[in-house]
């Protein structure tokens, strides 16, 4: 018998009833209902009252229908936003038509907080860009992305700044149909041929907060939070010489991966009530999704999405996985953050197959300021804090020893608000710990008391990775060890002295890349047979456009304004692996966006500078679910040689595997469900692997005419992998190719340990023909 898509359906609905259940609560609130794609040619009219039909047919009256809709998805997306109850959601999730219901979660938008381009190797490119063009390089052969329209959901941007300037910009493209949305401070007059379109969506954050406080965030693509400047600069921002932070570090030129690309924003991301702003903006799925409905209309290239979700969300009740496999039908690439929620196992973001999953890696620079104790002792230590003490030694203490009466030793060491004495404090050095309160925040204590000089130190959960950080009095960062080292030099010591020495940019520091410790990681919990992340690209203290309106910190006590600003984050990495799709896009303009995935991660590197495999914070070997294929390297993506294709079709047979319908619902699933690891991803995850399992691949030959690529495979530990057959030769491009693979798990024997149940073991398996190599990575766990 033939299962088909309504068997399917029917399936999902009941699981969806399920869901709805658990997470009943007695309040209205915002659903989204989704329908899939639009059948046929309607009049934009027509949707919106098939739309009106359905929620009529659930609340009591024709305006309270009305009333409760707010957004209806007209053009690629087929579905409404709305005010529902609980039981108005459950019965229309029972509707045969309905792909699912789900709340529209808000979602925090959260910041861990020039020289990103140099150290992936596009440097002397962008340097030679500013004298004469060089032809041959990548950023040349690309036009630096010319007539490549790159969106971003984000916080909207900010006009002024230099980034964002159309100077050297070619005409918009003819096929765009974009809009510049006016609102507060801003009118059409701040789009321009570089940001050539601009719109922003509230509806449900306003339904979930009430109506924006205008003090908070300007109703209108202008930025107010500093985020969205700082991706879509990254992305797309001008090359504009001589920049640097606080007027101090990190000086060079700050450009866009991308230098020429147009730039879109879309305003989904909004200020939080009663928060203060650096715990983040709040952004929800409804508003999403129209903003991406907008964006596949409007004719944007790529997405650069930086925003992610606390908790994995399946792909049926996550904005941002629907609206992606919709922009991927029109060939968009989108590109997502894969979280700051690490280093936790199994707490990434966005795993859909049909998105390019982002790490946050470091990049070869530090803002060094060491501490020189009163021994001679000298620690190192960061900070991108501009001010500097006197060239002397200053008393040294211990902020838990500094604590006003009322507050515990252990609390005062962390220096929150209101918690030291400013009579023991006074023109000292103050050490305070890591744990609760910002790091920023710490800092704005010590100087309220008195203090001279900050020295922030890890606690031992922090280990040694130090974000550095614009501190509001002269100030450094130090690790976990330099923080018990000093601790027991004040300790040893009746009168402990130290001084901080003043920051300055180092460059070419070793080892790097290292994996972020916040970077989230996989398994991939809502699909364990597509390995995530994709990919991880610079999101350590990179420095990017911000508003200028805004401190650096985003702290309500910080009063200062930055132009520039550096920050951390996968939401940073994100945008740089957007622009490396764009300026590939600009290349091969006919290539699908699985194509260009497919590029970038299986040109990927796994070393760092040191010639060794990438390592994570700590200093011990990262893998694949930190890192995904490696580190990304748009030079060699742009001629990968072969690549793994996968069209949306194949997304919609791999969702049939998951038992999901999700775009198309009159879509035939294949009579077999097929198995999910057999969509054609270019990595490979087997969890729970009992004896063995074969899994077929295809590549595309994109590279020479006539080619013959021969089969290398690092197995994981304890495992045989064969290939097979081991040797692929091409005649034309384009020509199509598959193979299998085959895994099998060691017999155990005495000698063996025996393979410890649900452990990853990772392995990379590469297709050379000389020139390219096309290497994936596979992860692989056993029953
Ligand atoms: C847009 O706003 C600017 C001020 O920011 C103003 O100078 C300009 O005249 C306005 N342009 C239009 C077309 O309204
Ligand atoms: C808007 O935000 C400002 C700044 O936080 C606050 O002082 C003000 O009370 C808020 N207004 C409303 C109506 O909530
Ligand atoms: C401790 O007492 C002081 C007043 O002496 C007050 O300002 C401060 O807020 C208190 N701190 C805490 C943490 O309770
Ligand atoms: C941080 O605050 C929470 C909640 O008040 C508390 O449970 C936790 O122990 C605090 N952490 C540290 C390191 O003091
Ligand atoms: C410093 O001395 C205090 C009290 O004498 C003790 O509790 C603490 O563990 C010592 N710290 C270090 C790092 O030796
Ligand atoms: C990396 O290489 C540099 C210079 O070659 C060396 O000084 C440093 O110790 C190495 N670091 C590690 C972690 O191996
Ligand atoms: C794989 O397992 C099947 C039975 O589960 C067995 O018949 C077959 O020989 C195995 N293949 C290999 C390559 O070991």
């Amino acid at each position: 018998m033939a299962i088909n898509g309504r068997i399917f359906s029917s399936l999902f609905s009941l699981l969806f009833r399920i869901i709805i259940a658990a997470s009943l609560s007695s309040q209205n609130q915002v659903y989204v209902v989704y329908f899939g794609e639009h059948s046929g040619e309607k009049a934009l009219h027509e949707i919106e009252e098939t739309h009106h039909s359905y929620l009529s047919s659930v609340k009591e009256t024709e305006d309270e229908a009305r009333a409760s809709l707010l957004y209806s998805y007209k053009h690629s997306i087929n579905g409404f936003a709305a005010v529902l109850s609980p039981a108005q959601a459950s019965k229309l999730a029972e509707m045969e038509e309905v792909v699912s219901v789900f709340p529209s979660h808000p979602r925090k938008h959260k910041m861990h907080t020039t020289r990103s381009w140099e150290f992936v190797g596009l440097e002397e490119e962008v340097k030679s860009q500013l004298q004469s063009e060089k032809s041959g390089s990548l950023l040349a052969r690309a036009k630096y992305g010319r007539n490549v329209i790159v969106g971003l959901l984000d916080s909207g941007f900010w006009p002024e700044s230099k980034s964002f300037s159309d100077e050297e910009m070619g005409r918009i493209p003819k096929s765009w149909k974009g809009i510049c949305q006016t609102g507060d401070a801003f009118n059409s007059s701040h789009c321009n041929r570089k940001v050539i379109g601009a719109r922003y969506y509230l509806k449900a954050y306003e339904k979930y907060y009430g109506t924006l406080n205008t003090t908070l965030d300007y109703r209108s693509p202008r930025d107010k939070d500093g985020h969205g400047t700082h991706t879509t600069s990254t992305v797309g921002g001008q090359m504009v010489p001589d920049v640097a932070f606080m007027n101090s570090f990190a000086r060079g030129t700050a450009s866009g991966g991308a230098p020429l690309v147009h730039l879109a924003a879309y305003k989904v991301c909004w200020a939080t009530p009663g928060q203060d702003k650096v715990d983040g903006n709040t952004c929800f799925d409804a508003d999403m999704l129209a903003a991406i409905d907008d964006a596949i209309h409007d004719g944007v290239h790529v997405l650069s999405i930086s925003i992610g979700t606390k908790k994995p969300t399946a792909y049926y009740e996550d904005g941002i996985a629907i609206g992606a496999l919709h922009a991927v039908k029109q060939n968009i690439v989108v590109a997502c953050s894969a979280g700051n929620e690490g280093p936790g196992a199994g707490t990434l973001s966005n795993p859909a197959p049909w998105i390019i999953t982002v790490g946050a890696s470091s990049l070869d620079r530090k803002f060094v300021a060491p501490v020189v104790l009163g021994s001679g002792l000298r620690l190192e230590g960061e900070t991108t804090t501009p001010y500097k003490l006197e060239n002397k030694m200053y008393p040294l203490v211990y902020a838990g020893d500094m604590s006003l009466p009322n507050v515990s030793q252990a609390v005062a060491g962390q220096c929150l608000a209101n918690t030291l004495s400013s009579e023991k404090a006074k023109g000292k050095i103050v050490l305070c710990l890591r744990g609760n309160g910002t790091r920023v925040g710490k800092g704005i204590e010590v100087k309220r008391a008195g203090g001279v000089g900050y020295i922030l130190g890890n606690s031992p959960a922090n280990g040694q990775e130090i974000v550095a950080d614009p501190h509001v009095l002269p100030a450094t960062a130090v690790g976990a060890n330099e923080a018990i080292q000093i601790l027991k030099y004040i300790n040893s010591t009746k009168y402990p002295m130290a001084n901080i020495i003043p920051a300055r940019t180092v460059v070419h520091t070793t080892p790097a890349p290292f994996m972020a410790s916040f970077t989230s990681r996989g398994p991939n919990v809502i699909d364990p047979t597509i390995l995530k992340p994709d990919i991880t690209g610079p999101g350590l203290n990179i420095l990017a456009a911000w508003t200028g309106e805004d401190s650096p910190t985003r702290l309500g006590a910080d009063d200062r304004k930055v132009e520039w600003n550096i920050f951390s984050g996968t939401s940073m990495s994100c945008p740089h692996i957007a622009a490396a799709a764009a300026l590939l896009k600009a290349i091969h303009p006919t290539w699908s966006s699985a194509a260009i995935r497919s590029a970038l991660i299986t040109s990927a590197g796994l070393e760092n500078n040191n010639g060794t495999l990438i390592t994570d914070a700590s200093g011990k070997h990262a893998d694949p679910f930190q890192f995904g294929a490696g580190h990304f390297r748009p030079t060699k993506a742009a001629d990968p040689g072969l690549v793994y294709d996968a069209s949306y079709t194949d997304y919609l047979t791999y969702l049939c595997g998951l038992g999901i319908i999700i775009a198309d619902l009159s879509f035939k699933c294949p009579q077999v469900a097929p198995k999910t690891n057999d969509l054609n991803y270019p990595s490979l995850a087997i969890p729970k692997l009992n004896g063995n399992v074969t899994i077929t691949r295809t590549v595309t030959n994109v590279g020479k005419a006539k080619s013959t690529y021969l089969a290398s495979v690092r197995p994981p530990m304890r495992y045989h992998v064969k290939i097979s057959p081991s040797m692929l030769s091409f005649k034309h491009r384009g020509e199509k190719k598959s193979f299998k693979i085959t895994i099998e798990k060691e017999k155990d024997t005495m000698l063996s340990k025996k393979i410890e149940e649900g452990a990853y073991e990772f392995g990379w398996f590469s297709w050379s023909d000389g020139i390219h190599t096309v290497r994936s990575p596979m992860a692989v766990s056993s029953a």
